[in-house]
């Protein structure tokens, strides 16, 4: 485990090579990461298409790591019981993909996994505080979702504080502030700074300039730096 770190550091593997994805896995394991967070996209509501419930199912047989699931889809309420199916631990829905975002999240719950609520770059975070009962992951892009390896969004870092000072005025409830997209070595001790408890790092992890192990260690150097 990332031992020491302020934040969960979990790769999305996204950018990972899915000729050898099991090895990729593996390798962030052996690294010490925190999880494995999966980018599931429908092509509808993001503008790319990814993979569904089944490679989730083959990535769970391959690695004890707790599987952390984005979905990006429309209508995610259909496709939570093939995903909690999966062993997964936890599975984030969109709160702009959700019109009744209370049930999506109780039925998560129900089906076993930690329920998360992703917000956009543009979604107000103080559009989650009716909802907090509810979640125990809250996710904030840090880009417009769809794509690995997009540049971080610069006013992330003020919106993760202010989310880290809304979630204060609610202290009865205390979802892991979880964020997502664009974060290296670079930015990833602002964002721990600014109160993320857990960091989604896919092409700063899979990349074609360092290994897996490498580019762990450095991210893991920078949060302790
Ligand atoms: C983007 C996804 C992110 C992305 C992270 O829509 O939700 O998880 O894969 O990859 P990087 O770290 O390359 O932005
Ligand atoms: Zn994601």
């Amino acid at each position: 485990m990332c031992d020491g770190c302020p934040v969960k550091l979990l790769p999305s593997i996204l950018t990972a090579d899915f000729g050898c994805l099991r090895q990729e896995i593996a390798a962030a394991e052996a690294a010490g990461v925190n999880g494995l967070h999966l980018d599931v996209m429908d092509g509808r509501f993001v503008p790319n298409i990814t993979f569904g419930a089944a490679l989730v199912a083959h990535v769970r047989r391959w690695t004890a790591l707790p599987l952390d699931v984005h979905l990006m889809v429309e209508a995610p309420l259909r496709m939570v019981p093939e995903f909690a199916d999966t062993g997964a631990q936890s599975i984030t829905v969109h709160l702009e993909a959700c019109p009744d975002a209370y049930r999506v999240l109780d039925t998560i719950r129900r089906a076993g996994c930690r329920a998360g609520l992703a917000l956009n770059p543009g979604t107000p975070c103080a559009l989650i505080i009716d909802l907090l009962p509810q979640i125990d992951i809250l996710l904030l892009m840090s880009v417009p979702p769809g794509f690995g390896g997009a540049p971080f969004i610069p006013a992330s870092l003020d919106k993760i504080r202010r989310t880290r000072e809304l979630l204060q005025t609610f202290p009865a409830y205390t979802p892991l502030l979880q964020v997502d997209g664009g974060i290296g070595t670079t930015n990833v001790r602002a964002v721990a700074d600014a109160g993320a408890q857990a960091a989604v790092a896919g092409s700063s992890v899979y990349n074609r300039k360092g290994s897996v192990t490498d580019n762990v260690q450095a991210l893991r150097r920078a949060l302790l730096a």
